[in-house]
């Protein structure tokens, strides 16, 4: 990806977790305990990755904001350093003293898969207020950036002042939750899963043919693009400009955590910079495929700088 013809801002709009990760051959059955190899705590939460990863491969160019809460605790101090710490806009990211920050209990197994739990803390005091706060930088963005950790109310908050500002939206509803249809029509960006796409669609969603059915009903529902993400089997896309499908890189999977995040900020920042949807896609793909071989979440998300060199280690 060549360098930026704008330098975009980026608002994310969305949660910070302390990941609690335990490393484990398998990931548990239902009902049993299960010896684990190791255990970490991580930087996370899906708001915050997709701000770290939209300020990592923005380069020196993108200024990526964020609008959040993180807890009275040491978790929140943690959660807030390392946004400073990636030059993040933190101003409208609120301690609230009273709660405790959110964690995400997460398992990984020897072949990278999780599973995740989500404890939301402050997350759930994200509120249209703390949107209405932000509304001017919301207004000048370039592109704002929203997911389903925080409540729905604000995020529809924080859209509908996109819209009526003319901000791109992108909304990654995650974790799924049905989605109201007046909502669909201010969505330029739609980036689901396989799992979340099922959820809005009622569909059955499992490859390459039921993601374009299913791309085909959440256009349908008024969203202007449609992305969903089939994981190593790559990614389809379609809206005004046309369909396609594009196939991952092939990688050596360590973790999973946090490889849509990484899609998300990747695909938003240069395609707010004016990348085509399939360069957006193709840098998107590059960015998660890096991500996928190395553990965690923030410290799994890859600096452009690393894909310009063609870092990516394959099979
Ligand atoms: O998408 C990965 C993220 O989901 C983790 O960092 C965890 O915090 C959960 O929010």
């Amino acid at each position: 990806m060549s360098s930026s013809a704008v330098a975009p801002l980026i608002v994310v709009v969305g949660s910070a977790n302390m990941d609690l990760v335990v490393h484990a051959s398998r990931l548990p059955l239902r009902g049993e305990t299960l010896l684990g190899e190791r255990f970490e705590t991580v930087n996370g939460g899906k708001g915050a990755n997709q701000a770290v990863a939209a300020a990592r491969l923005g380069g020196t160019v993108a200024t990526v904001a964020m609008v959040g809460c993180v807890g009275g605790d040491a978790f929140g101090a943690s959660l807030r350093d390392a946004l400073d710490r990636e030059r993040i806009d933190g101003a409208h990211v609120h301690t609230i003293a009273s709660q405790p920050s959110g964690i995400a209990s997460i398992t990984v197994g020897r072949d990278g898969a999780n599973s995740i739990v989500v404890a939301p803390g402050a997350n759930a005091c994200v509120s249209t207020a703390h949107v209405d706060a932000a509304a001017d930088l919301i207004a000048r963005a370039d592109m704002l950036i929203g997911q389903l950790e925080v409540p729905l109310a604000t995020i529809a908050h924080a859209i509908n002042i996109a819209a009526r500002n003319g901000t791109p939206v992108l909304l990654n509803p995650a974790p799924a939750q049905p989605l109201p249809d007046t909502l669909y029509r201010q969505i330029d960006y739609l980036l689901v899963n396989e799992t979340e796409a099922a959820l809005l669609t009622g569909l059955h969603v499992s490859g390459v043919p039921c993601a374009r059915f299913a791309a085909d009903a959440l256009l349908g529902k008024g969203a202007r693009n449609v992305i969903v993400t089939l994981g190593a089997q790559g990614a389809i896309w379609a809206g005004a400009q046309g369909s396609g499908y594009m196939a991952a890189p092939v990688v050596r999977v360590v973790d999973t955590t946090a490889a849509g995040d990484t899609f998300a900020g990747g695909f938003a920042v240069v395609r707010a910079s004016g990348a085509s949807m399939q360069q957006s896609i193709a840098f998107a793909q590059r960015a998660a495929a890096a991500s996928v071989t190395r553990a965690g979440a923030q410290p799994s998300i890859p600096f452009r700088a690393e894909l310009e060199e063609d870092s990516i280690s394959e099979v």
